[in-house]
This record gives structure tokens, sequence and C-alpha cells, in this order.
């Protein structure tokens, strides 16, 4: 019974430590925003918006539709994005610092889109790396803010 006992908080220990960041342990370092209810209502709606075009950018680059993950890439999170130009509204409560991360997002969808472009060109045998090289630096827009800042 008592070996019993041991092993169970020896998985748990385990188990929490296999974890790289524990919800309440780490100290969050992210900057606060502070928005007005109804825009920080339609950044999470943007923001959701953002997770799902990504998930369809990554499952058309799997099946190697390169045209489709352009026009989601270009029309959801590129440079001429509706976000982009709808949004200034939401915009224009953030810091500055957080603002130029956003135009690093819609910098890297748009060169993504271009990377693709050449890419269903060229067939080149690293065509799919580098596709993939300028979809990571989208995620990386993405975590990098994160990683910065915070509305709640
Ligand atoms: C300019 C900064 C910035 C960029 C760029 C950014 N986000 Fe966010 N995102 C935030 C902030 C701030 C929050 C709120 C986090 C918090 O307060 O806990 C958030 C929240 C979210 C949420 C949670 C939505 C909800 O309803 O709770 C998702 C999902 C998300 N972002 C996805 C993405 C994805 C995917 C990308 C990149 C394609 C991205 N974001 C780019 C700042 C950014």
């Amino acid at each position: 019974m008592r070996s019993l006992k041991m092993i169970a908080v020896a998985a748990c220990i385990s188990v929490a430590g296999s974890f790289p960041a524990n919800a309440g342990e780490v100290a969050d370092s992210r900057q606060l925003i502070k928005l007005p209810n109804e825009i920080e209502k339609k950044m999470m709606i943007n923001m959701r918006d953002h997770i799902v075009a990504l998930d369809e950018i990554v499952g058309a680059v799997l099946a190697g539709e390169y045209q489709k993950a352009e026009d989601i890439a270009e029309s959801r999170l590129g440079w001429s994005s509706l976000v982009r130009h709808g949004d200034q509204e939401v915009a224009d409560h953030w810091a500055v610092p957080m603002q130029k991360m956003a135009d690093e997002m819609y910098r890297s969808a748009s060169n993504f889109v271009i990377v693709a472009q050449n890419a269903s060109v060229e067939e080149d045998k690293d065509s799919y790396k580098k596709v993939m090289s300028a979809l990571h630096k989208v995620t990386s827009a993405c975590s990098g803010c994160h990683q910065t800042f915070r509305v709640r």
C-alpha cells in the first residue's frame, strides 16, 4: 500500500516536472496592455482567426496547395489583410513596440506568400524547406508578441 502511494507521488512529480511552464509557478513578465472591453473582444476575435488561418496554411502546405496557402496568408495575416486595414481601431490602443511586432507578423506573412510563389515554380528539393522556414517566421512573430504582452 505504502509503496503504491510512493509510486503515485513519484509519477505525479515526474509528470509535473515534464511541463516546461507550470501555470501559476512561473513569474509572468509580460507587459499588461489595458484595453477597453469592446476593443479586447475585437482583438480576441482576430486572434482566434489568426490561429485558424495558421492551421489552414499548414494544412495547405502539407497538401502541396501553395496557392491556397498564399491566399490565406495574404488575406488574413499579411500586409494587405483586412485585419491590418480594418482594425486600426484595435492597433491604436497598442503600445508602439506591440504595433511593431504586429508589423512583423504582416511582413512575415507577406514574405511567406512570395517564398511559396517561388517554391511552386522552382521545383527545387529545398523549396519545401524554404516554405517552412518562411512559415516559421510567421509563427515566431505570433510567439514573440505573446511572450511580451498580455491584455488580461
Ligand atoms: C502584436 C502582438 C500579437 C501578435 C503578432 C499575435 N498575437 Fe495573438 N495575442 C496577443 C495578445 C496580447 C493576446 C492575449 C494574451 C493574454 O492577455 O493572455 C493574444 C491572444 C491570442 C489567442 C487567444 C485568443 C482567445 O480567445 O483567448 C490566440 C489563439 C492567438 N493570440 C493567436 C495568434 C496567432 C496564431 C498569431 C500569429 C499568426 C498571433 N496570435 C499573433 C498578441 C499578439
